[in-house]
């Protein structure tokens, strides 16, 4: 690997796919979030003993919640007991969590023990896992916006809006890597992918293994990052 390049401090993932990986097995999308689910909590671990110090996922977009009411309950009863499930295994870790998006999508009790398992994470010091969950890029900016303007910003310059967006003080992704064979941002970080570096592949989601990651890191490393110089 080359050595500017070895290992981004910070990937974020469009995890897609899901639903196709369970319509070929003749099997309901949910069956695709659960397989998705346990995919996300083993690559989740393996970048931080990796020693990757920012993993961000795509869980849940603003616009998700237009599916079908079966789908989102789905999603949304799954987002629930996977905090059951992993929050004590993310502290032995000493993984902290954010959750990044707007919260009012969902019912006061869902997003109230979000935020209390944000609160216990939050005095672990390993690698930050920022989870996008009812998270667009544009509500992002829009809410920035007004959080700017109430706290009495007048000139906004390059690094205004920053502060502001739910991602202030993570630094941006350096590599992005969408699942599933879509090339498209789908909302994702609008602001912060600037100057990432974007790598697309066909593995649906739930197969993505160690080995798909690996190829993206290796796919990183030859990249020549130039930030416009
Ligand atoms: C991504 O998988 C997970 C979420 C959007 C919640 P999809 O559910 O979009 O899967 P496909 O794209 O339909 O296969
Ligand atoms: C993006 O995937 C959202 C998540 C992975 C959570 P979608 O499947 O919703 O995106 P589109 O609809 O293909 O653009
Ligand atoms: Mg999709």
């Amino acid at each position: 690997m080359n050595e500017q390049n070895a290992l981004p401090a910070h990937i974020a993932v469009i995890m897609d796919g899901n639903g196709r990986w369970a319509s070929r097995r003749l099997l309901p999308r949910t069956a695709g979030h659960a397989a998705g689910l346990k995919r996300f909590a083993e690559i989740t671990e393996l970048c931080a003993d990796m020693g990757v110090k920012y993993f961000t996922v795509y869980a849940f977009s603003t616009e998700n919640i237009n599916r079908s009411a079966e789908e989102v309950n789905g999603l949304f009863s799954l987002a629930s007991k996977a905090i059951d499930t992993y929050v004590e295994k993310l502290m032995r870790k000493n993984i902290r969590a954010k959750v990044i998006g707007d919260l009012s999508m969902v019912d006061a009790s869902l997003a109230e023990r979000i935020r209390r398992a944000e609160e216990r994470l939050s005095a672990c010091t390993g690698m930050t896992l920022c989870i996008a969950f009812c998270y667009g890029g544009r509500h992002e900016l829009a809410r920035a916006v007004n959080s700017a303007l109430a706290a009495g910003e007048r000139e906004f310059d390059d690094g205004t809006l920053g502060r502001y967006l739910y991602t202030a003080g993570i630094p941006d992704p350096d590599l992005l890597i969408r699942t599933g064979g879509e090339k498209r941002l789908s909302n994702f970080l609008l602001y912060q992918c600037a100057y990432s570096e974007l790598y697309f592949c066909d593995t649906l989601w739930p197969d993505f293994d160690r080995t798909a990651l690996e190829a993206a890191l290796e796919e990183y490393s030859k990249r020549k990052r130039k930030f416009g110089r």
